[in-house]
């Protein structure tokens, strides 16, 4: 039962940082979290100050399936002296009412870990940002 289709893995190594794209899984059980129509999910942390720069910059799209709810985790590791200022996770196009939450690391960390979460039956399709110093 393994539809999910993996579109995006990506390893991209930058001197000493990488970001890691899991593949798309299902999710057999009900997750509690039910999107309420006309409600758009973003996820933005954190402000981008004199100084900062764009660490890094990642799509994510996963088509939909029938009845299924998919994740996906987004994993971004930057080197030690990195340190994350601001995560803006956005979603493109028309809502979908997938969520994007903070699983690990984060502001004033060198690392960050991001789910997508997708309603039952839909896709998704995120832009995520990372910005830091
Ligand atoms: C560590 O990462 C930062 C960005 O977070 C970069 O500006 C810096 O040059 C990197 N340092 C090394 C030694 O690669
Ligand atoms: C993120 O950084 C913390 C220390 O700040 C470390 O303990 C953790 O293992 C790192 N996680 C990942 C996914 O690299």
């Amino acid at each position: 039962m393994m539809k999910a289709t993996l579109l995006l893995a990506v390893l991209a190594v930058l001197g000493a940082q990488s970001a890691v794209v899991k593949a798309p899984v299902e999710i057999k059980e009900p997750v509690v979290a039910k999107a309420t129509p006309a409600l758009r999910y973003n996820l933005n942390l954190g402000y981008v100050s004199a100084g900062d720069r764009l660490l890094y910059r990642q799509y994510l799209y996963q088509p939909a399936i029938a009845n299924a709810i998919q994740s996906q985790d987004f994993i971004y590791r930057g080197n030690a002296t990195t340190r994350i200022s601001a995560i803006q996770v956005n979603e493109v196009g028309y809502t979908q009412y997938a969520i994007p939450s903070l699983i690990s690391g984060g502001l004033n960390r060198n690392n960050v870990t991001i789910r997508i979460t997708s309603a039952r039956g839909y896709g998704y399709y995120y832009l995520i940002d990372i910005w830091g110093r």
